[in-house]
C-alpha cells in the first residue's frame, strides 16, 4: 500500500470513533455534511471472531458508504488472527487497531490503552493483520500510560516497523482520559519523525472548531483529523471546516437546520435500527444537537420523557 493509495482512500476531516455514536445513522449524517470518511464504534476481535450477531451488526454500512474505517480491539494477536476471516468479509476501506481505550472493562483485559504499556504487543498486532490482507492498517494510541511513562514515539516506531499504514494520536494519556488539554506539540513531533515516510499522520484530541481542525493541520503537518466530541450534535463541523479552509471564514447552522438535521438523524436511525432501539439510542444525540439553544429546557426535558419517534419530533418542533 503506498501514500496515494491509501490518501486515496479517505480524506483528511475524519469522524473518529465514538462507541455509542459512529453507528452507520450518524456516520451517513456526517458524510452527507462534509466528512471525508467515519471509524465504526470499536469492535471486540473476541467477539467478531465468535461470531457474535451484535458485534457484527456494527460493521454494516449505510448504503452506497464508502470509506468506513473498521476499528477493533483486542489485547493480543491471536484473537485478532482469528477474527480476520469475519472482518476482511464486511470490506472495510482501513483496519483500525484501538490502542486508547481508558474505559476500565477494557483495560483490564489488556486491550485499548493497555497496549500502551506493552509495544512490543501492537507491532505483532500489525503483522497479524499484514499477513491476512492488503487492506491498510492503522493504529490509534495515547501518549502513553501516564505522565511518567510517554512513550507515543517509541509506540509509533513499533507499529509503523511492522507496516502500519496510518497512525492517529489523542494527545492525552490514558491517565487524563477525555479531560486536562491535549497537548499539541506531540502532533509536530510525531508529523515531522514521519515526514516522507508514506505513513498517514492523524490526529485527535480537543478538535471543537474549524480554527482547532485547520490549525493542526497546518500549523502540525498533520495529513488529517479526527472530530470526535466535536461532532456529537455538529456534524456541521465538517461542512464549516472545509469552508474555513477554503475562504478563511464560515457560516453557523441555523436554529432551523439544526433541527431539521436532528429529525433525519432520527429518521435513519429509526429505518436502520427499529424505532424502540433508536429512540433510546438518539436521546443523548438529539439533546446535543440542541446544545445552546436558548429556551430548549422544555425541548429537553421532553426528549427525556419520550418513547417513540412522534414524541420525539414534536419536542423538537417546538423550537421550530
Ligand atoms: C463517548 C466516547 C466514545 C469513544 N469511543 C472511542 C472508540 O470506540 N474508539 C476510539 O479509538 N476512541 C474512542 N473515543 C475517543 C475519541 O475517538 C477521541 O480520540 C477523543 O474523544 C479525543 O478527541 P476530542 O477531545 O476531540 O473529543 C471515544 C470518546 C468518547 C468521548
Amino acid at each position: 500500500m503506498t501514500e496515494s493509495a491509501i490518501s486515496r482512500i479517505i480524506g483528511p476531516l475524519m469522524l473518529a470513533p465514538l462507541a455509542g455514536y459512529t453507528d452507520k445513522a450518524f456516520r451517513e449524517i456526517a458524510e452527507s455534511l462534509g466528512a471525508d470518511g467515519a471509524v465504526t464504534e470499536m469492535v471486540s476481535a473476541e467477539g467478531l471472531a465468535r461470531g457474535g450477531e451484535k458485534t457484527e451488526a456494527l460493521l454494516e454500512r449505510y448504503p452506497g458508504e464508502k470509506a468506513l474505517v473498521m476499528q477493533i480491539f483486542a489485547p493480543s494477536d491471536d484473537p485478532v488472527a482469528r477474527c480476520m476471516e469475519r472482518l476482511i468479509a464486511h470490506a472495510p476501506s482501513v483496519i483500525d487497531i484501538n490502542c486508547g481505550c481508558p474505559v476500565p472493562k477494557v483495560v483490564k483485559t489488556g486491550a485499548g490503552s493497555a497496549l500502551m504499556r506493552e509495544p512490543g504487543m501492537i507491532g505483532r498486532i500489525v503483522r497479524t493483520i499484514k499477513a491476512a490482507t492488503d487492506t491498510p492498517v492503522s493504529v490509534k494510541f495515547r501518549l502513553g500510560w501516564d505522565s511518567s511513562s510517554i512513550n507515543y514515539m517509541d509506540f509509533a516506531e513499533e507499529a509503523a516497523s511492522a507496516g502500519a499504514d496510518m497512525l492517529t494520536l489523542h494527545a492525552r494519556t490514558r491517565a487524563q482520559g477525555y479531560s486536562g488539554n491535549a497537548d499539541r506539540s506531540a502532533f509536530r513531533t510525531l508529523s515531522g519523525h514521519f515526514s516522507g515516510s508514506g505513513i498517514l499522520i492523524y490526529g485527535s484530541g480537543d478538535v471543537f472548531t474549524p480554527e482547532d481542525a485547520a490549525e493542526m493541520i497546518d500549523g502540525y503537518g498533520l495529513d488529517g483529523v479526527m472530530f470526535a466530541r466535536g461532532a456529537i450534535g455538529n456534524p456541521f463541523i465538517f461542512r464549516m471546516t472545509k469552508e474555513y479552509m477554503q475562504k478563511g471564514s464560515y457560516t453557523l447552522p441555523s436554529i432551523g437546520e439544526r433541527i431539521e438535521t436532528a429529525e433525519r438523524h432520527l429518521s435513519l436511525a429509526v429505518s436502520y435500527f427499529g424505532e424502540h432501539t433508536a429512540c433510546r439510542e438518539m436521546k443523548k444525540q438529539l439533546m446535543a444537537y440542541l446544545k445552546g439553544i436558548s429556551g430548549a429546557a422544555s425541548a429537553k426535558a421532553a426528549i427525556g420523557r419520550a418513547s417513540t419517534e412522534e414524541e420525539l419530533r414534536a419536542a423538537l418542533h417546538t423550537l421550530l
